[in-house]
């Protein structure tokens, strides 16, 4: 790849790429700051989008406008997977946006209407490369899986139950996979890497406050593990 995207929602998410980034040139657009420069001698813009879908997709539309090849979103979310403990990591095989409900006109939950596709795949050699990368740091610590996204933090073992029984998700957050729709609408290739802050249970709240830092500081360990190989 000639020019890497890298967007993370929240400070804590890109904190570590303002601390590494060797940078040539800063951008706003649409109220995002773009920031342009070297990471492992690799050429890379990163932002931060704020928290969503809409300010994802806007955000990965700028960075696609300035000719990225790749989109990477590193930051946290909640786990959906009983078997994944905070910190852990997740790789996305694709995501699913799981508050598109139009059930009432027999659409399925998720089902995005008169669209080819609503499960987009994320780009198999990233896949590929963010496993290894996951493999050499946290082995054992991660999964592959169906991201979901929406504009709700997850907070109960209700919703928990219904996104793993009726969607299947591995881990819920609110931005991947707009960033994969707007991904798939432009050709490009993603992958989302998300480290899990909280359960997405009642204590979710509280979890997501005392492990946040240290998750996404895990989820940027596998970004720049990432860029040494691609
Ligand atoms: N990001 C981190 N934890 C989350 C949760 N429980 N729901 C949605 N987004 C999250």
């Amino acid at each position: 790849y000639q020019k890497i995207g890298i967007i993370g929602a929240m400070v804590e998410e890109i904190e570590l790429l303002h601390k590494h980034v060797e940078v040539s040139g800063v951008m706003t657009k649409a109220g995002i700051t773009f920031t342009e420069g070297t990471l492992h001698g690799k050429h890379v813009i990163f932002c931060k989008s704020g928290v969503g879908k809409v300010n994802a997709a806007v955000c990965t539309q700028g960075l696609i406008d300035q000719g990225v090849d790749c989109v990477l979103f590193t930051g946290v979310a909640g786990a959906l997977d009983p078997e994944l403990e905070v910190g852990d990591i997740v790789v996305s095989t694709s995501s699913v946006q799981h508050d598109m409900d139009v059930r009432p006109l027999g659409f399925p939950l998720g089902v995005i209407p008169f669209q080819e596709i609503s499960e987009f795949p994320a780009d198999p050699l990233l896949v590929d490369v963010a496993v290894q990368a996951a493999e050499s740091h946290f082995a054992g610590r991660y999964r592959k899986g169906k991201i979901l996204s929406g504009d709700q933090f997850i907070a109960s073992r209700e919703a928990v139950r219904t996104l793993r029984e009726e969607l299947q998700g591995t881990c819920a957050e609110m931005e991947g996979a707009a960033l994969a729709q707007v991904c798939f609408m432009n050709d490009i290739p993603y992958v989302v890497i998300r480290s899990m802050s909280d359960k997405a249970d009642g204590g979710a709240p509280e979890s997501f406050e005392t492990f946040t830092v240290q998750a996404a500081n895990n989820s940027y360990l596998i970004i720049e593990t990432m860029l040494k190989k691609l």
